[in-house]
């Protein structure tokens, strides 16, 4: 398997001098993350100066979100081109707090997911399903149109790199753990719908699949080995440095 990544998705939950705090606590646990790929995604305020502490580290640094444009009269909106110049390689888009919060739209994440491409950051789009909807038996139609949504008509060139984050939206800071089994076949369907999309090679070697919701140490090594998923999307537990570098640890082992 190839090496786990792994994102701390820190949402707006700390402040900078916690930030900069579990930065710092990060970098000196980072001779362990050799053998994966980690990522943090502070808030935007806190950016530049995160980017400064895992500068010379293993750590590579994500955004939360981005606007759609690269630059223009948009009150308000970060331009991802300002992102790259800070050293920003991931950023997250469609995560559900702000498909839910915010209103975004698929053609919204769509056109982030396209801009992205452009300016050689790897997008992280989030996908998952509501409680309803699984109720209702809709988690396949969900993801399915989510992904179509947002990657239809899209297309990666040689170097281009998509990470698929599936994250059910009712596991997400709940701490309830998911029967790897069910994952596993989610994981399944979403392949599928990746392979009507793009070509087997690009699937293959340019996509990622990981999962999100309620990952910690406990869990994370259930969901690698045996739903095969390649790495986490993970929020509170990567609040707390230990928890977070316990997590990197027994997902390389998985
Ligand atoms: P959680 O959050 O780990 O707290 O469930 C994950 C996420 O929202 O990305």
């Amino acid at each position: 398997m190839q090496n786990p990544l792994i994102i701390a998705n820190w949402k707006m939950k700390l402040l900078p001098s916690q930030s900069l705090d579990l930065a710092r606590k990060l970098k000196k646990a980072s001779s362990k993350y050799a053998g994966a790929e980690v990522v943090v995604c502070p808030s935007f305020t806190e950016i530049a100066q995160v980017g400064e502490i895992i500068k010379d580290t293993n750590i590579k640094l994500g955004a939360q979100d981005c606007f759609w444009e690269e630059q223009g009269a948009f009150t308000g909106e970060v331009s991802p081109k300002s992102l790259l110049d800070y050293g920003v390689e991931y950023i997250l888009v469609g995560h559900s707090e702000r498909r839910q919060n915010l209103s975004e739209t698929g053609d919204m994440i769509h056109k982030k997911v396209r801009l992205l491409f452009t300016l050689d950051i790897t997008p992280v789009l989030c996908i998952g399903e509501t409680f309803e909807e699984r109720q209702d038996g809709l988690k396949d139609v969900v993801l399915t149109r989510q992904l179509h949504n947002a990657l239809n008509g899209l297309w990666l060139n040689k170097g281009d790199k998509l990470v698929i984050a599936y994250e059910p939206v009712w596991v997400i800071g709940s701490g309830q753990d998911v029967d790897p089994e069910e994952i596993g076949h989610t994981h399944q369907i979403i392949n599928q719908v990746l392979y009507d999309i793009f070509e087997n090679s690009v699937v293959k070697d340019q996509i990622k699949v990981i999962y999100g919701g309620s990952v910690d140490p406990e869990n994370v090594g259930a969901y690698i080995s045996k739903a095969s998923v390649q790495g986490a999307l993970v929020g509170t537990a990567s609040l707390d440095a230990t928890q977070f570098s316990a997590i990197v640890v027994q997902a390389k082992k998985s």
